[in-house]
């Protein structure tokens, strides 16, 4: 693995589909079409490839079907992989997989303290040195800040307060290490104070794009991947220097993820955003 190549883990959707119910998109009487889920998540793959990233995959297990979600199987950081504890028994038996495939692929694997929840890269994001850590819904706050002790990097938790954005990828998406995404009202008045004294410039989704998800946005280089339904923000990032791309991603909507949620950096989440110059 080398630093400067973006690499990207994803899972093929076999086995997903709606089987419960642990966030305000899920909902049991509105099922996923299964082929249509197929052909999104490879046309997703497609862009990634073409924008310059390579893909790696960990098989899918029938049973767990929010492992499509691979930005929440860990956190990746150099060649550590800090495994992520899930918040609800539904997605728990995703652990042992996550765990193995890191192990078997050369990472050294971190685990987090027991009595935390940490769900990876969904709720830890870093924007330059500093790492975002989102918490209340998903991830526990104490717990970010072991993480960032361990890790010796400065860690900023802000509490996320409306249940539709229970992880941070879901309203803050670092673009460069000094510009990122977001939707205000995800978090509270600490939060965004924090958000915005720490980061110099922000751009901010309307309401109705950050309910198709403008802030889960996969970021290679300057493409930056959304779902459809996203214009306004891809003409502000367009003026910025940066390349939108849209690919339908309904299906995954439905479970409350998108395009951010279905990867995860193995180069770093770090490496994540646009390094200029
Ligand atoms: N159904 C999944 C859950 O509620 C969706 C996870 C989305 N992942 C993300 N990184 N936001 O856990």
């Amino acid at each position: 693995m080398t630093a400067s190549e973006p690499h990207i883990l994803m899972c093929p959707p076999d086995f997903y589909g709606i089987h419960y119910e642990i966030n305000p998109w899920m909902d049991l009487s509105r099922q996923a079409d299964h082929g249509l889920a197929v052909q999104q998540w490879q046309a997703l793959r497609q862009h990634i490839e073409e924008a310059g990233a390579k893909v790696s995959l960990i098989e899918p297990v029938a049973g767990l079907p929010d492992l499509v979600f691979t930005a929440n199987a860990a956190m990746i950081y150099h060649d550590r992989a800090l495994v992520s504890r899930f918040r609800h028994r539904q997605r728990q038996g995703e652990e042992p997989f996550n765990r193995r495939w890191f192990a078997e692929h050369g990472f050294s694997v971190v685990d987090v303290p027991e009595h935390f929840s940490f769900e990876g890269a969904g709720d830890a994001l870093f924007c330059g040195d500093t790492l975002y850590a989102g918490y209340r819904m998903r991830s526990d706050a104490a717990g970010h800040q072991l993480i960032g002790q361990m890790l010796g990097c400065r860690t900023i938790p802000v509490e996320l307060v409306d249940s539709r954005y229970y992880h941070l990828d879901t309203c803050f998406c670092p673009l460069s290490d000094s510009e990122s995404l977001w939707f205000p009202p995800a978090f509270d008045e600490y939060g965004q104070t924090a958000i915005r004294s720490h980061v110099p410039r922000l751009i901010e989704v309307v309401r109705e794009e950050a309910e198709r998800f403008a802030c889960n946005a996969v970021v290679i280089g300057r493409r930056v991947i959304t779902n459809t339904g996203c214009d306004r923000l891809r003409e502000l990032l367009r003026d910025r220097g940066y390349e939108p791309v849209a690919t339908p991603l309904d299906e995954f909507v439905k479970a409350g993820g998108s395009a951010k949620c279905l990867t995860l950096r193995l180069d770093g989440e770090e490496a994540a955003a646009w390094k200029q110059g």
